[in-house]
Protein backbone atom coordinates (compact mmCIF):
# COMPACT_ATOMS: atom_id res chain seq x y z
CA UNK A 1 0.00 0.00 0.00
CA UNK A 2 1.19 3.59 -1.01
CA UNK A 3 2.33 5.52 1.87
CA UNK A 4 2.42 9.27 2.72
CA UNK A 5 2.73 11.40 5.21
CA UNK A 6 0.92 15.00 5.38
CA UNK A 7 2.47 17.73 7.55
CA UNK A 8 0.17 20.58 8.45
CA UNK A 9 -3.17 17.96 8.50
CA UNK A 10 -5.15 19.35 11.17
CA UNK A 11 -7.12 22.09 8.93
CA UNK A 12 -7.28 23.66 5.23
CA UNK A 13 -5.85 22.33 2.48
CA UNK A 14 -3.96 19.43 4.28
CA UNK A 15 -6.62 18.46 5.64
CA UNK A 16 -9.37 17.88 2.82
CA UNK A 17 -5.77 16.32 1.02
CA UNK A 18 -5.78 13.45 4.10
CA UNK A 19 -9.37 13.41 3.03
CA UNK A 20 -8.81 12.72 -0.72
CA UNK A 21 -5.68 10.28 -0.21
CA UNK A 22 -7.77 8.12 1.82
CA UNK A 23 -10.05 7.77 -0.17
CA UNK A 24 -7.85 6.61 -2.59
CA UNK A 25 -6.46 4.10 -0.74
CA UNK A 26 -3.58 5.57 0.88
CA UNK A 27 -1.93 4.95 4.16
CA UNK A 28 -1.68 7.87 5.89
CA UNK A 29 0.62 9.92 8.45
CA UNK A 30 -0.94 13.04 10.18
CA UNK A 31 1.29 15.61 11.82
CA UNK A 32 0.86 19.01 12.99
CA UNK A 33 0.60 20.79 16.62
CA UNK A 34 -3.56 20.77 16.96
CA UNK A 35 -3.84 16.89 18.06
CA UNK A 36 -7.40 17.37 19.08
CA UNK A 37 -8.18 18.28 15.47
CA UNK A 38 -5.59 15.18 14.19
CA UNK A 39 -7.63 12.93 16.06
CA UNK A 40 -11.08 14.34 14.73
CA UNK A 41 -9.45 13.31 11.68
CA UNK A 42 -8.94 9.61 12.18
CA UNK A 43 -12.14 9.63 13.57
CA UNK A 44 -13.30 10.69 10.23
CA UNK A 45 -11.03 8.51 8.46
CA UNK A 46 -10.49 5.30 10.38
CA UNK A 47 -8.08 4.14 12.70
CA UNK A 48 -5.72 3.25 10.25
CA UNK A 49 -4.71 6.77 9.95
CA UNK A 50 -1.55 7.06 11.78
CA UNK A 51 -1.21 10.75 13.97
CA UNK A 52 1.54 12.82 15.27
CA UNK A 53 1.96 15.99 17.23
CA UNK A 54 4.84 18.20 15.48
CA UNK A 55 5.65 21.67 16.36
CA UNK A 56 7.92 21.78 12.79
CA UNK A 57 9.30 25.04 14.80
CA UNK A 58 11.21 22.68 17.04
CA UNK A 59 13.43 22.00 14.24
CA UNK A 60 15.46 19.61 16.72
CA UNK A 61 12.34 17.12 17.07
CA UNK A 62 11.10 17.23 13.90
CA UNK A 63 13.39 13.63 12.19
CA UNK A 64 12.45 11.88 15.48
CA UNK A 65 8.41 12.81 14.84
CA UNK A 66 8.56 11.96 11.04
CA UNK A 67 10.82 9.25 11.92
CA UNK A 68 8.31 7.84 14.05
CA UNK A 69 5.48 8.12 11.80
CA UNK A 70 7.68 5.81 9.19
CA UNK A 71 8.09 3.40 11.78
CA UNK A 72 4.21 3.48 11.82
CA UNK A 73 3.46 3.34 8.41
CA UNK A 74 6.20 0.95 7.25
CA UNK A 75 6.54 2.77 4.04
CA UNK A 76 6.70 6.43 2.89
CA UNK A 77 5.90 7.26 -0.54
CA UNK A 78 5.27 10.89 -1.19
CA UNK A 79 5.65 13.45 1.74
CA UNK A 80 3.29 16.44 1.81
CA UNK A 81 4.39 19.69 3.70
CA UNK A 82 1.42 22.16 3.79
CA UNK A 83 2.11 23.88 7.34
CA UNK A 84 2.35 27.38 7.15
CA UNK A 85 1.48 30.49 9.00
CA UNK A 86 0.29 33.96 7.60
CA UNK A 87 -0.10 36.86 10.00
CA UNK A 88 -1.08 40.12 8.96
CA UNK A 89 2.31 42.42 9.88
CA UNK A 90 1.72 45.74 8.22
CA UNK A 91 3.07 47.11 11.92
CA UNK A 92 5.77 44.71 11.47
CA UNK A 93 5.78 43.31 14.44
CA UNK A 94 9.26 41.37 14.80
CA UNK A 95 7.40 38.45 16.78
CA UNK A 96 5.46 37.70 14.16
CA UNK A 97 8.19 38.15 11.46
CA UNK A 98 9.95 35.87 13.63
CA UNK A 99 7.50 32.97 13.83
CA UNK A 100 6.73 33.26 10.30
CA UNK A 101 10.30 32.46 9.33
CA UNK A 102 10.27 29.72 11.38
CA UNK A 103 7.53 28.17 10.68
CA UNK A 104 7.66 28.53 7.08
CA UNK A 105 11.24 28.66 6.29
CA UNK A 106 13.34 26.85 9.33
CA UNK A 107 10.30 24.57 9.90
CA UNK A 108 9.84 23.89 6.70
CA UNK A 109 13.67 23.27 5.12
CA UNK A 110 13.82 20.99 8.60
CA UNK A 111 10.67 18.63 7.22
CA UNK A 112 11.71 18.60 3.88
CA UNK A 113 15.90 17.84 4.65
CA UNK A 114 13.99 14.76 6.41
CA UNK A 115 12.33 13.77 3.05
CA UNK A 116 15.02 14.28 1.01
CA UNK A 117 17.27 12.03 2.63
CA UNK A 118 14.20 9.60 3.40
CA UNK A 119 14.15 9.79 -0.60
CA UNK A 120 17.45 9.61 -1.70
CA UNK A 121 18.17 6.47 0.20
CA UNK A 122 15.05 5.06 -1.43
CA UNK A 123 16.10 6.31 -4.76
CA UNK A 124 12.34 6.93 -5.04
CA UNK A 125 9.90 8.96 -3.72
CA UNK A 126 7.52 12.22 -3.73
CA UNK A 127 8.27 15.47 -2.15
CA UNK A 128 5.58 17.58 -2.31
CA UNK A 129 5.64 21.55 -0.78
CA UNK A 130 2.98 24.53 -0.73
CA UNK A 131 4.38 27.33 -1.17
CA UNK A 132 2.50 30.34 -3.60
CA UNK A 133 1.39 32.69 -5.96
CA UNK A 134 2.87 34.78 -3.22
CA UNK A 135 6.43 33.59 -3.63
CA UNK A 136 6.90 35.73 -7.14
CA UNK A 137 6.46 39.28 -5.58
CA UNK A 138 6.85 41.17 -2.34
CA UNK A 139 4.14 42.75 -0.12
CA UNK A 140 4.45 45.34 2.65
CA UNK A 141 1.22 43.77 4.73
CA UNK A 142 3.03 40.32 5.11
CA UNK A 143 6.27 40.75 3.93
CA UNK A 144 8.16 38.16 6.14
CA UNK A 145 5.44 35.69 4.48
CA UNK A 146 5.79 36.29 0.63
CA UNK A 147 9.71 36.13 1.72
CA UNK A 148 9.18 32.84 3.25
CA UNK A 149 6.96 31.54 0.00
CA UNK A 150 9.92 32.53 -2.16
CA UNK A 151 12.21 30.37 0.37
CA UNK A 152 9.98 27.51 0.13
CA UNK A 153 9.95 27.91 -3.86
CA UNK A 154 13.32 28.25 -4.69
CA UNK A 155 14.69 25.51 -1.83
CA UNK A 156 12.44 22.96 -3.64
CA UNK A 157 13.68 23.78 -6.80
CA UNK A 158 17.15 23.35 -5.10
CA UNK A 159 15.89 19.68 -4.11
CA UNK A 160 14.36 18.80 -7.23
CA UNK A 161 17.76 19.65 -9.25
CA UNK A 162 19.86 17.15 -6.61
CA UNK A 163 17.56 14.93 -6.36
CA UNK A 164 15.69 13.81 -10.09
CA UNK A 165 18.07 12.19 -10.99
CA UNK A 166 18.16 9.69 -7.83
CA UNK A 167 14.36 8.58 -9.20
CA UNK A 168 12.99 11.29 -6.43
CA UNK A 169 10.12 13.89 -7.59
CA UNK A 170 9.47 17.05 -6.31
CA UNK A 171 6.35 19.32 -6.40
CA UNK A 172 5.61 22.85 -5.85
CA UNK A 173 1.87 23.89 -5.34
CA UNK A 174 1.61 27.41 -5.55
CA UNK A 175 -2.09 27.95 -4.68
CA UNK A 176 -3.44 31.62 -5.40
CA UNK A 177 -6.56 32.57 -2.54
CA UNK A 178 -8.30 29.30 -0.95
CA UNK A 179 -10.49 29.44 1.94
CA UNK A 180 -9.51 28.07 4.95
CA UNK A 181 -8.67 29.24 8.71
CA UNK A 182 -5.46 31.02 6.96
CA UNK A 183 -7.79 33.60 5.24
CA UNK A 184 -10.66 33.98 7.69
CA UNK A 185 -11.74 37.78 7.52
CA UNK A 186 -8.79 38.55 4.91
CA UNK A 187 -9.74 41.13 2.88
CA UNK A 188 -9.23 41.92 -1.28
CA UNK A 189 -9.05 38.92 -2.07
CA UNK A 190 -10.64 36.94 -5.68
CA UNK A 191 -11.07 34.41 -7.76
CA UNK A 192 -11.12 32.28 -3.79
CA UNK A 193 -11.52 28.95 -4.27
CA UNK A 194 -12.82 26.24 -1.17
CA UNK A 195 -10.90 23.92 0.02
CA UNK A 196 -12.12 20.49 -1.07
CA UNK A 197 -11.97 22.11 -5.00
CA UNK A 198 -7.95 23.43 -4.00
CA UNK A 199 -7.19 20.36 -2.49
CA UNK A 200 -8.38 18.24 -5.44
CA UNK A 201 -6.67 20.04 -8.09
CA UNK A 202 -3.09 19.48 -5.72
CA UNK A 203 -3.54 15.74 -5.67
CA UNK A 204 -4.61 15.74 -9.39
CA UNK A 205 -0.69 17.73 -9.76
CA UNK A 206 0.86 14.93 -7.14
CA UNK A 207 -0.98 12.19 -9.12
CA UNK A 208 1.14 13.85 -11.99
CA UNK A 209 3.86 14.71 -10.52
CA UNK A 210 4.51 18.06 -12.04
CA UNK A 211 6.79 20.01 -11.13
CA UNK A 212 5.31 23.06 -10.62
CA UNK A 213 1.33 23.93 -10.15
CA UNK A 214 -0.69 26.66 -9.42
CA UNK A 215 -3.67 26.33 -8.06
CA UNK A 216 -6.00 26.85 -9.88
CA UNK A 217 -4.34 26.97 -12.99
CA UNK A 218 -5.35 30.82 -13.68
CA UNK A 219 -3.17 31.79 -11.37
CA UNK A 220 -0.46 30.89 -13.85
CA UNK A 221 -1.36 34.34 -15.82
CA UNK A 222 -1.55 35.95 -12.36
CA UNK A 223 2.00 35.54 -12.13
CA UNK A 224 3.29 36.04 -15.51
CA UNK A 225 1.99 39.69 -15.55
CA UNK A 226 3.17 40.06 -11.73
CA UNK A 227 6.49 38.61 -12.86
CA UNK A 228 6.15 41.38 -16.00
CA UNK A 229 5.00 44.69 -14.46
CA UNK A 230 7.16 47.01 -13.90
CA UNK A 231 8.58 47.46 -10.16
CA UNK A 232 6.83 50.88 -9.70
CA UNK A 233 3.41 49.71 -10.55
CA UNK A 234 3.32 46.64 -8.63
CA UNK A 235 4.44 49.06 -5.49
CA UNK A 236 1.45 50.84 -5.85
CA UNK A 237 -1.25 48.44 -6.99
CA UNK A 238 0.26 46.49 -3.16
CA UNK A 239 -0.19 49.59 -0.94
N1 LIG B 1 -5.27 29.55 1.99
C1 LIG B 1 -4.66 30.18 1.02
O1 LIG B 1 -5.22 31.08 0.35
C2 LIG B 1 -3.24 29.81 0.65
C3 LIG B 1 -2.69 30.39 -0.49
C4 LIG B 1 -1.39 30.08 -0.84
C5 LIG B 1 -0.66 29.19 -0.07
N2 LIG B 1 -1.20 28.64 1.05
C6 LIG B 1 -0.36 27.72 1.84
O2 LIG B 1 -1.05 26.49 1.98
C7 LIG B 1 -0.58 25.84 3.18
C8 LIG B 1 -1.80 25.40 3.97
O3 LIG B 1 -2.47 26.56 4.45
P1 LIG B 1 -4.03 26.59 4.67
O4 LIG B 1 -4.59 27.66 3.83
O5 LIG B 1 -4.57 25.22 4.58
O6 LIG B 1 -4.08 27.15 6.16
P2 LIG B 1 -4.50 26.51 7.55
O7 LIG B 1 -5.85 25.92 7.47
O8 LIG B 1 -4.22 27.57 8.55
O9 LIG B 1 -3.48 25.29 7.73
C9 LIG B 1 -2.17 25.49 8.13
C10 LIG B 1 -1.65 24.19 8.68
O10 LIG B 1 -0.29 24.43 9.10
C11 LIG B 1 -0.12 23.81 10.34
N3 LIG B 1 0.92 24.48 11.11
C12 LIG B 1 1.04 25.80 11.38
N4 LIG B 1 2.10 26.02 12.17
C13 LIG B 1 2.66 24.80 12.41
C14 LIG B 1 3.77 24.36 13.18
N5 LIG B 1 4.53 25.22 13.89
N6 LIG B 1 4.06 23.04 13.19
C15 LIG B 1 3.30 22.15 12.50
N7 LIG B 1 2.24 22.51 11.76
C16 LIG B 1 1.92 23.82 11.72
C17 LIG B 1 -1.46 23.91 11.04
O11 LIG B 1 -1.57 22.87 11.98
P3 LIG B 1 -1.48 23.06 13.58
O12 LIG B 1 -2.11 24.35 13.93
O13 LIG B 1 -2.17 21.83 14.07
O14 LIG B 1 -0.02 23.01 13.89
C18 LIG B 1 -2.42 23.69 9.89
O15 LIG B 1 -2.69 22.31 9.75
C19 LIG B 1 0.29 26.86 3.91
O16 LIG B 1 1.65 26.57 3.68
C20 LIG B 1 -0.09 28.18 3.24
O17 LIG B 1 0.96 29.13 3.31
C21 LIG B 1 -2.48 28.92 1.43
Amino acid sequence: MRGAIIVGASSGLGRELARIMASDGWSLGVAGRNLAALEALRAELGPGIRVRSLDVTRTDSVASSLNALLEDLGRVDCVVLSSGISPYNRRLQWALEESTIATNVAGFAACANWAAHHFFERKAGHLVGISSVASLRRSPAVPAYNASKAFVSHYLEGLRFNLEKYGVSVTEIRPGYVDTPMTEGQKGMFWVVQAPAAARQIYSAIMRRKKVAYVPRRWALVALAARLAPGALYRRLSN
